[in-house]
Parts: C-alpha cells; structure tokens; sequence
C-alpha cells in the first residue's frame, strides 16, 4: 500500500474536530507520492487488537466547491431546513446536510447546533453498521454523510410489502445504538428509516438523538427511558403500516399500552388542542 508513497508527518486534528474515541487514532496523516502531491489522507483505527488504515474522505472540501462536485438536489432548502445535496469526489458518493443556504439568524443559530448535536451523536455510532459514515463537518455549517443506495420508508409506503427480516434487523440496529447510550427520539418520521438496496435498514437524521449521559440525573432517566421505549415503538408504527399482518398481539398489547403520567400528559395535550380548535 505504501509503495513509492511517503508517510508525511501528522496535519492537525482529526475530521470534523471530533474528539478522540476509545481505539481510534487521532491524528490523520498526509500519503504524498514521491512527487511530493498528496494522495490520501488517512488515520489509523484500531480494532481488536488490528490495525487498520482508514482514508478519510472530502478532507479537503469546502461549502463554496459543493455546487462544483454535486450530482443533485435530493431536498431544496426551506426556512427551517437544509438543502440536501449529493455529491461526488474520487468516484465516492455522499450526501451532505448543508445549513449554509439557510437565512443568516437561523442558520447562525439552530444550524450550527443541530449539525453539532448530529456529529456527536455520528461520533458515538463508531461505525455501526446500520448507520452511515459521516465523513467530516464543514465550517460548523454541514454534515458531509456517507450516501446509502436505497429508498426511504415514506417513499415506500404502498409500494412494496417490506419483509419482516428488514424489521427484525431494525430492532438489532436499535438494540447497537441504545448499548452505546443512545436514543435516536426521531425514528416515528419514517423519512428517516432508509431500506438499502442490500435489504437491510439504515439509520439518518441524528440532530434529535440524546445520549444516556445527558440524561442521567434523576428524574432524566426516566426520561430517557421512555425516549428508548419510543424507539422500539416507532418499529412497531412502521410494521403496521407496512406489514400489519406481521405484527404479533403482544407488539400490539406494547404499542397501545400508556402509563398513568403518560395518560395525564395526552389528556392535557388533547384539552389544549380542542381549545384551540374553538379559539380559531
Ligand atoms: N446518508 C444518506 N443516504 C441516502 N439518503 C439520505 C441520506 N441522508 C439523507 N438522505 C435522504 O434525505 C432525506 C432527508 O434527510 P434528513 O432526514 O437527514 O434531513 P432533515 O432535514 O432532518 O429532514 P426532515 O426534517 O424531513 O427529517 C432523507 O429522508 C433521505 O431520503
Ligand atoms: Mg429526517
């Protein structure tokens, strides 16, 4: 790998300036060829016991080159959301989150802390498979994320039946990021349910995701703990939409079951609501 190539020495902190993580190398080093011009930047992981070379990708990419390598718009921004965008560098694709078209308050304000909240919750996936990669942050201000070739559970609704093998590894996909101390509390939207072209389930959308940490005090575990329990019941929501005939009674028994505070709750939500209704 490293024929007529030179190792040159480390060129500052790691991607997206994501803190260090458990096994994982810092610093990335520059593969220049004996020419002298670079040809990959890589960092070091370790992984049980090996070593691998990882080559980080879009390490040079800047928000005013994204219009320059885009292969399309999947989403135009509007004033609460980003522009979506895929891109294309050395042949890999990705898809990158960009608040940088946003108005200038929101995109200062709610941009910047949703793109922080979603590349922390990237850096604890530790690549989870089930998870896309992200590649890097640009200036604060957009995700560059590995591109999964698929559709989303919402474009799929009334398209095709969805195999109950896909659910099964949704749940085991839930079950690896929980163990990590994280919920992601957005599952309920199913734009945010991918179905690979592989058959297999991947997770997007992270700036809603809390972690086992921040929740920690008491009475924020409890929070927590419903946040976990609603991940599992947004599976539950997308086999009844998809495959109602594959829910068991026992998922339905789950799904409708609400707890004495849980009732309060909605009771008030749903006074409120209908005195709104009469307001306007
Ligand atoms: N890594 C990815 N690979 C493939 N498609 C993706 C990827 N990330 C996002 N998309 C597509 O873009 C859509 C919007 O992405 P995402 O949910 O992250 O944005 P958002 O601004 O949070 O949208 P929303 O407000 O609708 O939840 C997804 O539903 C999916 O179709
Ligand atoms: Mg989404």
């Amino acid at each position: 790998m490293f024929d007529g190539l030179v190792k040159s020495p480390s060129i500052g902190p790691a991607i997206g300036g994501s803190k260090p993580r458990p096994g994982v190398g810092v610093e990335p080093f520059e593969l220049t060829s004996n020419g002298g011009g670079r040809v990959a930047l890589l960092r070091r992981v370790k992984r049980r016991e090996a070593t691998f070379y990882e080559v980080i990708m879009f390490d040079s990419l800047k928000l005013s080159e994204l219009p320059k390598i885009e292969c399309g718009i999947l989403r135009k921004p509007s004033s609460t959301r980003p522009t979506i965008r895929v891109v294309e560098e050395k042949g890999v694709r990705a898809v990158v989150k960009d608040f940088s078209t946003s108005k200038f308050l929101f995109r200062n304000s709610v941009g910047r802390f949703l793109v922080w909240r979603e590349s922390k919750a990237y850096g604890k996936m530790n690549n989870l498979k089930g998870v896309p990669r992200l590649y890097r942050v640009i200036d604060g201000l957009a995700l560059v994320i590995e591109e999964i070739p698929g559709r989303n559970l919402e474009e799929l609704e009334d398209k095709m039946e969805i195999p109950q093998a896909f659910f099964d590894a949704l749940k085991d996909l839930v079950a690896g990021f929980h163990k990590r101390g994280l919920a992601h509390c957005d599952l309920k939207r199913a734009p945010n349910t991918l179905f690979g072209h592989d058959g297999l389930p991947y997770i997007i959308d992270w700036g809603a995701s809390v972690s086992e940490k921040e929740f920690r005090p008491f009475p924020l575990n409890l929070i927590y703990r419903k946040f976990l329990r609603d991940d599992y019941m947004a599976i539950i929501k997308m086999k009844l939409r998809h495959t109602p005939g594959a829910v068991a009674q026992k998922e339905r028994d789950f799904y409708r079951y609400r707890s004495g505070p849980e009732k309060m709750l909605r009771g008030i939500r749903d006074r409120l609501r209908r005195i709104l209704q009469k307001i306007a």
